[in-house]
């Protein structure tokens, strides 16, 4: 594992799959890690670019959307609107100097708890191997302590 530091990661979980999928997670007792903060929505379409973009703002590590399987969407497309806004987000992460890897889109049934947190421990030792964010308070450009 990559030399570990405080994380701070925020996972915006549709209600109808993945924040189902987390819940079964836990009922599993499958651990992942305590720093990824879930978030209930209706619909990952419904999550605004400028919120992902606000908690890259506040210093946060990593954000993931995690949505309903193609299909699958209780609003049809939400998800793929989504998906696409994700892959959006990730060019302007890469314009303003952030690694695009620090956001993600993952998509999943109510039914995959065990998939859920593997997905969330993977994604955690992602951003452990990218560092802290850049833009975190108390850091200098570099990712260095001022
Ligand atoms: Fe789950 Fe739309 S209802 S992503």
């Amino acid at each position: 594992m990559a030399k570990q530091y405080p994380l701070k990661i925020i996972a915006f979980t549709c209600y109808n799959c993945a924040y189902a999928a987390a819940d079964l997670a836990g009922s599993m007792r499958l651990s992942y890690h305590p720093a990824v903060s879930i978030v209930g929505i209706p619909c990952t379409g419904a999550v605004e670019p400028a919120v992902i973009l606000n908690a890259f703002e506040q210093g946060i590590d990593g954000v993931f959307v995690a949505g309903c399987l193609d299909g699958e969407c209780h609003y049809k497309t939400g998800n793929l609107h989504a998906r696409e806004r994700v892959r959006q987000l990730r060019g302007d992460l890469e314009r303003i100097g952030l690694e695009p890897e620090r956001l993600e889109m993952f998509q999943l049934s109510a039914a995959m708890g065990s998939r859920f947190a593997e997905l969330v421990n993977e994604f955690v030792e992602r951003i452990y191997t990218l560092g802290p964010s850049p833009v975190r308070p108390g850091l200098d450009c570099g990712g260095r302590k001022k």
